[in-house]
């Protein structure tokens, strides 16, 4: 009671002290309370680095498991076709170009993986190509340049 009285003659002796109270009280509310609104986290996009990929490391990125990304080679380029997965994951109509050299399978419009060059052989020269293969080989290279990004280049495995 008397700690009461004393406080009500204080607040009325000097009405500074009920804003003083009610700062207190606000400060202790937004500490307790959480924030209306949050700003937003950016996540910064992920980075990938540009480098040389022999036939061996490239199966690495076939895609046979979701975490990981697929890359495909075309005319010693190397495409980053994740996005593609549909196309290019183990069930994919082109599933047979992830994680290789693709060049061969495209110009003849083949999907035989006979076709395409061993991992462990020299990279494909595709010297003997036809005119007509080449010109096909180019148009499906340009669809790869313009869709997908171009994380690298073919290079022959060590010897
Ligand atoms: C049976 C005949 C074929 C059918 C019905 C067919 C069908 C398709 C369809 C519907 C698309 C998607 C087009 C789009 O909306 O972007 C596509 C894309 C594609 N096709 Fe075929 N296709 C056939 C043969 C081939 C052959 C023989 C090859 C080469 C070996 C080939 C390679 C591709 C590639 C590389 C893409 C681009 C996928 C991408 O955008 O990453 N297709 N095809």
């Amino acid at each position: 009671m008397v700690i009461t009285e004393t406080l009500l003659t204080q607040f009325q002796e000097n009405p500074l002290n009920w804003f003083l109270s009610a700062f207190l009280v606000y400060t202790i509310y937004s500490y307790l309370t959480p924030p209306p609104f949050s700003f937003p986290v950016y996540k910064h996009p992920e980075t990938i680095v540009f480098r040389d990929y022999t036939p061996k490391e490239l199966i690495e990125y076939d895609g046979r498991t979701l975490d990981t990304k697929i890359y495909l080679g075309v005319c010693g380029k190397v495409y980053d076709v994740s996005k593609g997965r549909n196309f290019y994951g183990p069930d994919g109509m082109y599933g047979n170009f992830a994680g290789r050299d693709a060049s061969r399978g495209l110009a003849k419009n083949s999907f035989d993986l006979e076709v395409l060059t061993p991992i462990d052989q020299s990279l494909d020269t595709l010297e003997d190509l036809t005119e007509e293969e080449i010109n096909n080989l180019n148009e499906w290279h340009g669809l790869f340049a313009s869709k997908y990004g171009y994380v690298g280049n073919l290079v022959n495995n060590p010897t």
